[in-house]
């Protein structure tokens, strides 16, 4: 109840659509873009209407002229980990950048199918639509990439419980968060975990005082919660919190 509560009021309604998605289509999105989510017939139209307003700027088979090339290395490095709806909105509201160009938004989808047949995601049985939410789900990612999961969702990490100068609990070499489907981990999940090794992140933990933080200060613990990153500032608020071994370095 209590972590409810604290969501609720860090959530204000902004997370109402996470919360309604809920956790299926969090697993789901692992592996949405493989499996083809637009057309080849969309590719093929979306590579016309590309020709004629995108390619004197973007180049032929996208490798760049004056404006960054949309496949490759440089493609992956701006929107590995975003989904196709922010690539589709980019395309919409900014591309071409010039005023009175003539192509309406059905074709810019076309060319985000183009862009992602290049890009070697595999071509399906349905266009690509523009349903915000459809669009939402389909994480540009490398075959096998997990998507990072969505602020406010409930996840499961494993690192070292800390106290920091400041008085406030912190979780240090942190793995990346993975999401959990309930608030307290069971024996299976606690005997991976003590097997599992660290990593690198940092968390601060929202109310940790439940959990008796005192008694495994310097332990290496599994904790479960609502995760919420913006930028360096990576926050759990949390349900579950349990030592499964040391934390020596
Ligand atoms: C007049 C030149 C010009 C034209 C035409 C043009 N672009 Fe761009 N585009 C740019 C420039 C410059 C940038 C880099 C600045 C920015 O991101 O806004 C860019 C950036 C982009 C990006 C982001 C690239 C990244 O990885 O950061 C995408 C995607 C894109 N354009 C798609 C398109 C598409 C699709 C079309 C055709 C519908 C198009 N552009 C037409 C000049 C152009």
């Amino acid at each position: 109840m209590r972590f409810v509560m604290v969501a609720a009021g860090v959530c204000l309604g902004l997370c109402a659509g996470v919360w309604a998605q809920g956790k299926p289509a969090a697993d789901a999105a692992a592996s949405r873009i493989w499996q083809g989510v637009y057309t080849a017939a969309q590719a093929d139209r979306g590579k016309a209407a590309y020709t004629s307003n995108c390619l004197r700027c973007h180049g032929g088979d996208l490798l760049g002229v004056t404006a960054p090339s949309l496949t490759g290395e440089r493609f992956m490095a701006s929107w590995s980990g975003e989904h196709v709806g922010r690539l589709y909105e980019k395309i919409r509201d900014t591309m071409p950048p010039n005023f009175g160009s003539v192509i309406d938004n059905a074709a810019k989808l076309d060319v985000v199918a183009y862009i992602l047949q290049a890009n070697g995601f595999p071509a399906g049985t349905s266009d690509l639509g523009v349903d915000p939410a459809a669009l939402a789900t389909m994480h540009i990612l490398r075959r096998g990439e997990q998507p990072r999961v969505q602020n406010f969702a409930l996840v499961q990490t494993i690192g070292c419980l800390t106290r920091a100068t400041d008085n406030s609990w912190r979780l240090t070499r942190t793995v990346e968060p993975v999401t959990a489907r309930e608030d307290a981990p069971d024996a299976a999940a606690l005997a991976a975990a003590a097997g599992a090794p660290l990593g690198a992140q940092t968390f601060v933990l929202l109310s940790a005082k439940p959990f008796n933080p005192e008694a495994q200060v310097g332990r290496k613990v599994v904790a479960r919660g609502l995760v919420y990153r913006d930028g360096a500032d990576a926050r759990l608020t949390l349900t579950a919190l349990q030592a499964v071994g040391g934390c020596s370095p």
